[in-house]
């Protein structure tokens, strides 16, 4: 089977990440025709429209990296009821210039983690708003908003056996959503 690449955007630069954490423990529960890729995003300038016609060698870097992929993966903190800047300003600078878009029709997967009892719900329904203008088919159902909270993560990492479970079927589903685009 050929090995289906996934490029994986954390929307979080926190050292100590739950949104990190949930990236890495998610991609375990993929078949092994899944191949996850972290895009770094934190040395990407600010966004400047001025730089279009001569992208950042980290601009360059992560817009390749979209190319080769061939599904999105997004796992993001919310900030202030909303996807975080450091997010925002990748999927901008990856969408440019006008007509390049790295972004376009790679299917893609939103999930995300906060301390909040909405669980990254709002900043996710931005994700999609955002994903949909770019064209990124994202998977519907199931969502998954999820709460820090004892019991997600054991002390070394791994996925609590009822996340597990809830996680299990959520990346079971992404996993059809891409091959449903991918061949
Ligand atoms: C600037 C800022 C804004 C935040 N806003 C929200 C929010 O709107 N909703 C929420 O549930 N948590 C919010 N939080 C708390 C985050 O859920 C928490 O910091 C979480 O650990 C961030 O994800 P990370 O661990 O992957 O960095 C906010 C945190 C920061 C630093």
């Amino acid at each position: 089977m050929k090995t289906k690449h996934i490029a994986v955007i954390v929307g979080s630069l926190r050292r100590e990440s739950f949104n990190r954490m949930l990236a890495n423990a998610i991609v375990k529960l993929a078949p092994a025709e899944f191949a996850f890729k972290q895009l770094a995003i934190g040395d990407l300038p600010l966004y400047n429209q001025d730089d279009d016609a001569d992208q950042a060698a980290p601009v360059k870097r992560l817009k390749t990296e979209i190319a080769a992929a061939q599904g999105l993966l997004f796992v993001s903190a919310e900030y202030n009821r909303s996807i975080p800047g450091v997010l925002k300003n990748a999927i901008d600078h990856a969408s440019r210039p006008y007509g390049k878009n790295a972004w376009a029709g790679k299917p893609a997967g939103v999930i995300g983690v906060s301390v909040g009892a909405n669980g990254t719900a709002m900043a996710q329904q931005h994700l999609r708003n955002v994903l949909a203008y770019l064209d990124v088919p994202v998977l519907g159902q199931p969502e998954a908003f999820i709460q820090a909270k004892d019991g997600l993560f054991d002390g070394g990492g791994e996925l609590g056996q009822d996340s597990k479970v809830f996680l299990q079927n959520w990346m079971d589903k992404y996993v059809a959503w891409v091959k449903r685009h991918v061949a």
